[in-house]
């Protein structure tokens, strides 16, 4: 059996995506150790924060179109990046060899490092947190520019677990600013996965800077996923403050002509947004360059406010 066939086979029987079907043949030195591999998939790392916008529920969708991932991109010698990284859905569901993970949210990023390299240190410090409201307001109000990054990971994670909805969002200051969620015994601390997620990250460069900057490392044949902030579908429907800058009009454009870039350099190149009229326009002018527009049906929720929280479709602008 060729390579290839191995590879579709794991795929067939496991419902798993190309390139991590790709790995777990490659770990596996490429026997196809059914077993084996049956092991490592129910083992997998997940998502380790709740962030809204996550893709987890799409991407069976994406693979059914036959849009994700990208056919000929050789995971094994090229690299993955995603620049609005944010939870990692889709990192954590292609588990690339090679890749390089980055937001422009700094506490997130720490995060990402010190599981990456402090596991140990940051568990012992989560178990420390307890689920109550006093609790969270003293950790909530600490300054950030005098904690150590263990410190500053074990806040986030805190937070992320036991806020309203699992919601990032800041004030103009930049400080943390949403409320205490009840929950019936939330995990803080999910240390099999933090274990599992920490392994996973060991190759992986994690960096907070600006989306644009993948233009100085990304090579033809990589492979470059875009979840930005979403373009509004209305004034009021906005959510736009995962970062205390704003991601609209102009930035949209600047994204479109990054895509662009990276499409005449040979990239595949991904990219989520709003099916709205606006985004529709100004991935239309670069359709003459080879960009697709497709339509995705399925929706997810944007607005904090449950009775408004409308299910929103999207676009999936790929240029293979
Ligand atoms: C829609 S979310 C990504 C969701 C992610 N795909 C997931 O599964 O959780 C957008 C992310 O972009 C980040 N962001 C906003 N502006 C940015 C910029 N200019 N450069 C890089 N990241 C940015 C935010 O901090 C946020 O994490």
């Amino acid at each position: 059996m060729t390579t290839k066939e191995k590879v579709l086979q794991i795929t067939n029987q496991f419902d798993v995506n190309i390139i991590f079907a790709q790995r777990l043949l490659n770990m596996t030195e490429d026997r196809l150790e059914l077993e084996e591999i049956s092991k490592i998939i129910e083992d997998r790392p997940k998502p380790f924060v709740k962030w809204v916008g996550g893709k987890r529920q799409l991407l069976k969708q994406f693979r059914k179109m036959d849009l994700y991932p990208p056919h000929n991109f050789d995971s094994l010698n090229s690299t993955y990046f995603e620049p609005f990284v944010g939870g990692g859905a889709v990192f954590f569901d292609l588990l690339p060899k090679k890749a390089v993970l980055s937001d422009l949210n700094r506490e997130l990023v720490v995060t990402y490092n010190v599981i990456k390299n402090n596991i140990e240190k940051l568990i012992v410090s989560l178990k420390k947190h307890k689920y109550d409201k006093d609790h969270y307001s003293k950790v909530r109000s600490k300054n950030l520019n005098k904690l150590s990054d263990l410190e500053i990971a074990s806040r986030f994670i805190f937070l992320n677990r036991t806020c309203f909805n699992g919601m990032y969002r800041v004030n103009s200051k930049g400080q943390f600013n949403v409320p205490f969620g009840r929950y019936n015994n939330p995990t803080i601390c999910d240390e099999e996965n933090l274990r599992k997620v920490s392994s996973a990250l060991q190759d992986v460069e994690i960096i907070v800077q600006d989306y644009k900057n993948v233009l100085k490392k990304a090579k033809k044949g990589d492979f470059i996923y875009f979840d930005p902030p979403y373009y509004p579908v209305s004034k009021t429907a906005s959510f736009t403050s995962y970062t205390k800058e704003s991601f609209l009009d102009t930035e949209q454009i600047e994204l479109r002509d990054t895509f662009l870039a990276l499409h005449k350099r040979g990239c595949f190149v991904m990219l989520s947004n709003s099916d709205t009229p606006f985004i529709n326009k100004i991935y239309k002018e670069i359709k003459k360059d080879g960009v697709n527009i497709n339509k995705v049906k399925a929706g997810r929720a944007i607005n904090s406010n449950g009775a408004k929280r409308g299910k929103i479709n999207e676009v999936l602008i790929t240029n293979y």
